[in-house]
């Protein structure tokens, strides 16, 4: 057999990374001849570690917390969703092009509307947090033409320029506090990271119903403030392992050429948490 092709996940830090479990399986489950490593980068030398990578004969890489803006900058082609998102989290190398792409959004709604049937068209949605996990995701919200897009954010101004960016040709996009939203969602995504404080925005509860999605971008073995918040709401609550796996899968369709059947990979690594 032919030496495997090669792939990474580039960040730092990153022993803590699932991403060399998620493509394993896709690749054995496709049988498609690769590897996928790990590869730490040093904070001031992301790029140095990519030409290095390319230069071992490799094919592509993910890309991680803190390096996706870089990754957006070193690219030499980008995808409409990566030019959108304003970073990047897969890279594919060939002959001479860095081309860069952002599944981080699609793997968000793909996550949503398929996995747990919740259809986003004509609806009410709600974003929290105006960084960048938020605005990765904006395009492929817009895309499902929701009836309404409310970013809320700590920082109002940051809301309403990511608002001002996307609103029109895309849809209709609101900015404001988190205190300000009115009436009852269909779905509350939860882009900021609070979570990693324990924390999470300050939200009234009657915006979450029997019929709202509550979507926690993070995930982990327990539920977030957010979530718990949530379901004592009355609604129904997801957490982000779904995107993780999804992002992965359309990654290894930009690489391959295949889309992985992402069920049983969310079933052994929800087992696993
Ligand atoms: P990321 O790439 O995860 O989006 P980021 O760009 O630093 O990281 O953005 C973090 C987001 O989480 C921001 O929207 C931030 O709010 P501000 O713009 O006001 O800083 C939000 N955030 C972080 N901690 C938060 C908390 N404890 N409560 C509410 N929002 C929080």
């Amino acid at each position: 057999m032919s030496q495997p092709d090669r792939y990474a996940v580039i960040g730092n830090p990153i022993a803590h990374s699932k991403s060399p479990e998620i493509h394993a399986r896709f690749a054995q489950q496709t049988g498609q001849n690769l590897v996928y490593e790990r590869l730490l980068a040093p904070l001031d030398g992301f790029e140095r570690t990519v030409r290095d990578f390319i230069a071992a004969g490799a094919r592509g890489a993910n890309v991680t917390v803190p390096f996706k803006l870089e990754a957006h900058a070193l690219a030499t082609e980008l995808s409409v969703r990566a030019q959108a998102a304003g970073a990047v989290n897969t890279l594919r190398f060939s002959d001479d092009v860095i081309f860069g792409d952002n599944t981080d959004g699609v793997g968000l709604v793909t996550d949503i509307v398929r996995n747990a049937g919740v259809a986003l068209h004509g609806k009410r949605v709600l974003l929290l947090g105006a960084g960048g996990a938020a605005r990765g995701v904006m395009l492929p919200l817009l895309d499902e033409k929701p009836a309404e897009l409310v970013i809320a954010n700590r920082t109002v101004a940051k809301a309403a320029e990511l608002a001002r960016e996307f609103s029109p040709p895309h849809g209709r996009v609101h900015a404001c506090g988190f205190g300000e939203p009115e009436g009852r969602f269909d779905v509350i995504i939860n882009a900021t990271s609070s979570a990693i404080a324990g924390d999470m925005p300050p939200l009234a509860p009657e915006l979450f119903g029997p019929g709202t999605l509550a979507y926690e971008m993070m995930y982990g073995r327990e539920a977030t403030p957010f979530m718990r918040f949530a379901a004592q709401a009355g609604a129904a609550t997801r957490d982000g392992l779904g995107m993780l796996v999804e992002q992965a899968a359309e990654a290894f369709l930009v690489w391959r050429g295949v889309r992985p059947d992402t069920a049983p990979v969310y079933a052994a690594l929800r087992a696993s948490l």
